[in-house]
């Protein structure tokens, strides 16, 4: 199933109650919640207590994003936040095989984001375990990026992988995603579409309905 992951990254956040109620409201099937540690990326955005706090507004899955080196550190805190999908970033993990070990063992749907240059080779033993792979279109840490075009060869490359061995993995891109490159992307066999700037710039409910119209066509 194609779903919309709008990144709340771009969200105004004087007013993030209401916009995410705005998403749920106009059909947007997930939540993407960036966690960035200035560490791993430059940035640093928000932790447990934005998402606990966000957790009674809605029930759209919440797909965290965790850009922070070592998650494993705090799988426990995500999940009791209220996550519902983990995404570590395989670059991040010392021990890739037991972070999504302990992902799972929570009760949650497990994924690893692949930085632009990480090969999708890096993920070939641990593919059957996954739920979800997340192929960075852009280098995390900030939104508003361009999409880097290798990547959707990527993209293609990890669905044939996927495809290959009779394995049901969703794949998520994340930035630089826009109404002009969503087909692109989808074609390529993305399923899973983060958009931040592309949803909350203008009309978000608008942007939504825009983006599922091509999702669900
Ligand atoms: C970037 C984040 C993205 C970001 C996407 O590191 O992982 O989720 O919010 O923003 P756009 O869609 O504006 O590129
Ligand atoms: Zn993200």
């Amino acid at each position: 199933m194609n779903c919309l992951s709008p990144s709340i990254l771009s969200a105004d956040f004087a007013r993030l109650g209401e916009q995410i109620k705005l998403l749920d409201s106009a059909g947007a099937e997930y939540v993407h919640i960036d966690v960035m540690d200035g560490a791993f990326v430059p940035s640093i955005t928000y932790g447990f207590p934005i998402i606990q706090a966000i957790r009674p507004l809605t029930e759209r899955m919440f797909d965290v994003h965790l850009m922070i080196e070592e998650p494993s550190r705090y799988i426990d805190e995500f999940a009791e936040a209220g996550a519902d999908i983990i995404t570590v970033h395989a670059e991040a993990c010392k021990h890739l095989d037991s972070t999504i070990d302990a992902i799972k063992a929570k009760g949650l749907l497990a994924a690893v984001a692949l930085n632009p240059a990480t090969p999708i080779s890096s993920i070939e033993y641990v593919l059957p375990k996954l739920d979800m792979v997340l192929v960075m279109t852009v280098n995390p840490g900030f939104g508003g990026q361009k999409l880097i075009p290798y990547t959707i060869q990527k993209v293609r490359d990890l669905k044939a992988m996927i495809d290959r061995r009779n394995l049901k993995v969703d794949i998520e891109v994340d930035g630089g995603i826009h109404l002009g490159n969503v087909e692109q992307v989808m074609e390529a066999g993305a399923n899973i579409i983060v958009a931040g700037s592309a949803v909350f710039r203008g009309d978000v409910e608008e942007n939504v309905q825009a983006f599922l119209n091509i999702l669900h066509s």
